[in-house]
């Protein structure tokens, strides 16, 4: 498989952004979230394909873009759909399931077929968990940032005590993520 370049990916963005706002808000945010997973890559000495994480950082939330409407705002009731629209997004323009997967499958610490029946969230019902160790990173890279305005970061402890409140199988969802990935210095993403 060939793993898009970064100027690919970017270009990609600036065709689905509805806006010049959106783009810098959606893209700014996966460019922080690869910085982080290359960070916690740096200190991790497991099998992964440094690649392949780079170019799902910079694809995970391309689906964002689906939840604006005509007047730029952003459709929060249905936030949670944005992965799958990701997914479609990219299958639609060709691109490999491995790839359309990091959208789909990067939201929360994972949800599941119980999590989506259970709260009647907007979305088919499946298990959309992170399993490979690339999409696990993405997925965990992405807890440390959020597109709010302004943007802020999150801690790890941060995330953990937001978490909680989605129940125990995700705090330890977390913890697990955090044991094999790390925590990263978020003074030097943002440089
Ligand atoms: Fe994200």
């Amino acid at each position: 498989m060939i793993v898009p370049t970064t100027e690919d990916i970017r270009d990609l963005h600036e065709r689905h952004a509805p806006s010049r706002q959106a783009f810098e808000i959606v893209y700014g945010h996966c460019d922080i979230v690869r910085r982080i997973a290359e960070q916690l890559m740096a200190g991790f000495d497991g099998a992964i394909d440094k690649d392949l994480v780079r170019a799902g950082c910079l694809l995970h939330d391309i689906g964002v873009y689906r939840l604006y409407d005509a007047d730029g705002n952003l459709d929060h009731a249905n936030y949670i759909r944005h992965g799958l629209l990701g997914h479609e997004l990219l299958r639609s323009e060709g691109f490999p399931e491995v790839l359309c997967r990091f959208c789909s499958h990067h939201t929360g610490v994972g949800l599941t077929k119980d999590d989506i029946v259970g709260q009647g969230l907007p979305l088919p019902p499946a298990d959309y968990l992170a399993v490979t160790a690339e999409e696990r990173l993405v997925m965990y890279a992405d807890k440390f940032h959020s597109k709010t305005t302004p943007p802020t970061f999150l801690t790890a402890d941060a995330y953990a005590a937001y978490v909680a409140r989605f129940g125990a199988a995700k705090v330890g969802a977390f913890r697990a993520l955090r044991a094999v990935f790390g925590e990263p210095d978020l003074s030097r993403p943002v440089l």
